[in-house]
């Protein structure tokens, strides 16, 4: 593979990178091992990617880790998944403390196991006033209930008679106050959404990689950080 860190200009760093971690459990099947492996691997992908992230700039950085369809896992899985997470936090808080990240969640934690719950809402806490990046943790998340959550939010403060606007739902998504996603990412193949940050990527980038999430990279976010440079980004206009 070509060596793109050193084709990237320094000059048009996406500012927000979306990621669509997909793909380990077919990484574990082709190497015969269970699912629950492939999420393991696969969240030991995060802390190089965020180390190589900081490197170039990028200010957040969004990872799709539980959408609210994936509910329809078997509950084994499920519950291995709250466990990694809740080992993920255990085992690399102090470090992410450390190197200046500051966590969200985008999501609903309502229907989360209490402990996992907790292990959220503790690293929210402890990394607020961090400010070199974000690393927004989308955990129980979907777009479509994003915006009506957003909408919700803001009925509850409307005044009578006036009008929802897109700003007003901006304002109110889980991702209130974090830079426009410029690029989003999906590994293991497949082209679609499947109900991310639909109202966000409105204008965002799209670069589906044939990489399986276990697999992925720093040279693969160099890949992807130099095909998104290389897009014209017109916006409606000419
Ligand atoms: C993505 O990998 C991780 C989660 C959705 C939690 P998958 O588990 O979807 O892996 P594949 O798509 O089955 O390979
Ligand atoms: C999207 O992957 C959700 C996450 C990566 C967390 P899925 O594997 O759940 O998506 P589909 O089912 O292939 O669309
Ligand atoms: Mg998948």
């Amino acid at each position: 593979m070509k060596n793109y860190k050193d084709l990237i200009s320094r000059n048009r760093i996406p500012r927000h990178v979306a990621i669509i971690m997909d793909g380990n459990g077919r990484w574990a099947k082709k190497k015969s091992l269970p699912r629950a492996e492939g999420h393991k691997r696969g969240a030991e992908v995060i802390e190089p990617l965020m180390d190589s992230a900081i490197e170039l700039g990028i200010k957040a950085v969004s990872l799709y880790a539980f959408s609210t369809e994936n509910w329809l896992r078997p509950q084994t899985e499920i519950f291995a998944l709250w466990r990694l997470l809740e080992y993920f936090f255990k085992t690399r808080l102090e470090k992410i403390k450390g190197r200046g990240i500051k966590i969200r969640h985008s999501g609903s934690l309502d229907k989360l196991p209490s402990g996992t719950r907790e292990i959220i809402k503790n690293a929210v806490e402890e990394t607020k006033n961090n400010k070199k990046a974000v690393l927004n943790f989308c955990l129980n998340y979907g777009g479509r209930q994003e915006i009506v959550h957003a909408v919700n939010s803001w009925l509850e403060k409307r005044k009578p008679g006036e009008p929802i606007t897109a700003s007003k739902i901006e304002k109110n998504l889980y991702t209130s106050g974090l830079p426009g996603v410029d690029l989003l990412i999906r590994t293991s193949g497949e082209s679609r959404i499947s109900n991310f940050l639909i109202w966000q990527i409105a204008y965002t980038e799209l670069v589906f990689l044939d990489v399986l999430w276990p697999d992925f990279g720093p040279s693969h976010l160099y890949r992807c950080i130099y095909e998104y440079q290389n897009r014209e980004r017109r916006y409606g206009g000419i």
